[in-house]
């Protein structure tokens, strides 16, 4: 069933676990992660990134990520990733989206707090949470990193902008790392206390180490953003079936390992997040 961000939140914070939070691109990755999260029982997060919200991908595969939730026995909440401005908040409420991001974390304190604040004023007149950035994740391919969150900033940020969770930067970066990253376990812990024990986000979720996760998962983190290793398992999956001897060509059966390969990556994440036999 379609779930809010606050309601799916919600559900990790009271149980102390954290929700997987998928990035998909097309009808077979929301398939194999739905798939998973059916066999493990398991509340999940279906996210898409702003670029396939402009470019109207968002407006073909919106239907089906909300036909999924709808079929689907366990909480889904379908979430806009890294909103930049008003314009995908928009369109993604429209298209039926029931959890937003925005993100103003390359922006001046107060006009971060200014732009959060006015996005989830427009979200709450249609029950729908909003996820804030404080602190810029970048890229792995980043020169250098912004400063971590400050946890007397992430409070001000909470208790001005009333935000349903929060992302911060704690070593974690988008991409895959060319290193194991080392994540501020501490400062995670002290955002939550600073912040009344507000739902963090930890970005970045494609290879950071499985103990570092549940660390993360025990100080304070309620959501795990994971997209590139979703796109790396389809790309494999893909590859694998197109140089099989004697595959079929019938692209729905040519998708078929595809969708199996995201479903087994969304399902060793379930298991890591905690969130499986979670659903109720
Ligand atoms: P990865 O692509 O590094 O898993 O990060 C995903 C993410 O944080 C989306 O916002």
């Amino acid at each position: 069933m379609l779930v809010t961000l606050q309601k799916i939140i919600g559900m990790a914070e009271a149980g102390g676990f954290c929700i997987p939070a998928f990035n998909v691109y097309n009808a077979e990755t929301i398939m194999g992660v739905i798939e998973a999260a059916e066999e493990a029982k398991a509340p999940v997060i279906l996210q898409v990134y702003p670029r396939l919200v402009r470019e109207d991908i968002g407006y073909y595969i919106a239907p089906v990520a909300l036909a999924a939730a709808a079929k689907a026995t366990v909480p889904v909440c379908f979430h806009l990733d890294h909103g930049p401005s008003e314009h995908e908040v928009q369109r993604m409420l429209r298209w039926g989206a029931s959890g937003v991001m925005i993100d103003g974390s390359t922006l001046p304190f107060e006009e971060n707090v200014a732009l959060t604040r006015h996005i989830v004023d427009i979200c709450a007149s249609v029950g729908v949470g909003v996820e804030g950035e404080l602190g810029h994740i970048g890229s792995v391919n980043d020169d250098t990193m912004e400063e971590f969150t400050d946890p007397a900033a992430a409070a001000e940020f909470v208790e001005k902008t009333k935000v349903t969770c929060l992302a911060v930067l704690v070593g974690n970066a988008h991409g895959h790392y060319k290193k194991p990253p080392e994540i501020d376990i501490d400062r995670i812990k002290a955002i939550r206390a600073a912040t009344n024990n507000t739902p963090l986000v930890l970005h970045g979720g494609s290879g950071i180490p499985d103990e570092t996760v549940m660390c993360a998962i025990k100080a304070g983190i309620r959501k795990l953003n994971v997209g590139t290793d979703v796109c790396c398992a389809f790309a494999k999956g893909a590859t694998e079936e197109l140089n099989r001897e004697g595959r079929s060509i019938a692209i729905d059966l040519f998708m078929k390992p595809a969708i199996e390969a995201v479903k087994k990556l969304a399902l060793e994440k379930i298991k890591l997040t905690g969130s499986g036999g979670r659903a109720e």
